[in-house]
């Protein structure tokens, strides 16, 4: 077994450093493309054999060190009782959105193991597969951003409904972030029972926040998911995504490790978050376009500064963009663990 990823989650520097890359499954795979063909993105999700393969593929194809669950975050936003749709070109669609009381009143907590029972059998089915090659990583959003779409109804460029409630309704908005940080809890505590040997919380969208808000709105539901699963006996990263202007509070969060996207300076993180905790990324995505040689730099600085930190855990700064060869990715996993030996 592969136990780089784990020991660096735990703490322990490892040479190599262990790499996997967010969004390493999906588009930018011929293999991918090929399962996907046949059936839509949901269908793939809820399908633990076809969602299995696919978590798979790239731990074939790119060599890295842990393995990263096929789902998405919107799934248990459907569980609970919202609408959910991937529209070809459009992303996402939750319809209709959550605005009013109302709309808040036919949402609803969630039992893993009836209402996403798939997600558990993936797990169960990954758990095996794996079997002695390398971890398993589950996720979810955070609440933040999980709240981010049920509002808007999908994806936004302005967030105006969420943030609206956010500062005209805050006794709603806080409603419906304590079920959607109840129903994560449950969630993630099913993951790990059915075998996740780690678990992600993704915050894509508290980026857009300032800092008083992301402190009064964000942060302590954050917080309470990282404090439920403290005891779980698993590792816990957070990643924020555009939240270079907020990594203390997030370190007030308590996750093991935290996410660093690739605008966020690590060599600035690192010094601001100290070497008590441990850092993951955070390569930009497009920098896998760089020329050869550039790309050592590139790759080589950043796990120059991650060695100052706890442990480094070395990952893209978001996720691997459909359009990137998947030969400049398997180059950046190569040079990263080759740079780290
Ligand atoms: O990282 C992995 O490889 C694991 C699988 C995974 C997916 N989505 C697969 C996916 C994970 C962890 C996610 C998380 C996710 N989903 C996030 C947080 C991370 C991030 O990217 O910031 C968000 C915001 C979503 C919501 C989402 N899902 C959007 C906005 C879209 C549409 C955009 C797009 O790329 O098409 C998705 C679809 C999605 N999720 C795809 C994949 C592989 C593409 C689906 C397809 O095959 O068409």
């Amino acid at each position: 077994m592969n136990n780089n990823f784990l020991k660096a989650c735990s703490g322990e520097a490892t040479s190599p450093v262990p790499v996997w890359f967010m969004r390493q499954a999906g588009r930018y795979l011929p293999e991918y493309q090929k399962v996907r063909g046949a059936n839509d993105f949901l269908t793939l999700c809820k399908t633990p054999e076809l969602a299995a393969e696919v978590t798979i593929q790239p731990i074939d194809i790119l060599g890295v060190d842990a393995a990263i669950l096929f789902s998405d975050i919107l799934i248990p936003l459907e569980a609970m009782g919202a609408g959910l749709a991937f529209e070809e070109g459009r992303g996402p669609v939750l319809e209709p959105p959550v605005r009013s009381r109302d709309d808040f009143k036919k949402l609803h907590s969630i039992d893993p193991e009836s209402d996403v029972p798939f997600v558990l059998e993936t797990i169960r089915i990954l758990r095996r597969e794996l079997e002695g090659r390398v971890p398993l990583i589950g996720f979810s959003g955070a609440p933040f951003t999980l709240a981010s779409y049920l509002i808007e109804g999908g994806t936004t460029k302005s967030f105006l409904n969420i943030k609206k409630m956010m500062y005209a309704d805050p006794e709603l908005f806080s409603s419906i972030m304590g079920l959607i940080t109840d129903v994560t809890i449950d969630y993630l505590k099913a993951q790990i029972a059915a075998g996740a040997q780690a678990v992600q919380v993704f915050d894509t969208w508290a980026g857009i926040l300032p800092r008083a808000e992301y402190a009064e709105h964000a942060l302590p539901h954050a917080k309470r998911i990282m404090d439920a699963i403290a005891d779980s006996g698993v590792p816990r990263i957070y990643f924020v995504y555009d939240g270079g202007h907020l990594l203390d509070l997030v370190k007030q969060a308590g996750s093991d490790v935290i996410g660093l996207d690739w605008r966020t300076d690590i060599e600035v993180a690192v010094n601001q978050l100290g070497n008590d905790i441990v850092v993951q990324g955070n390569l930009d995505p497009c920098a896998m376009f760089l020329p050869e040689d550039r790309l050592r730099e590139r790759i080589g600085s950043i796990l120059q500064m991650g060695s100052k930190a706890k442990a480094h855990i070395f990952n893209l700064g978001h996720g691997v963009l459909p359009e990137i060869p998947p030969e400049r990715v398997k180059l950046a996993v190569d040079i990263a663990h080759e740079l780290s030996a």
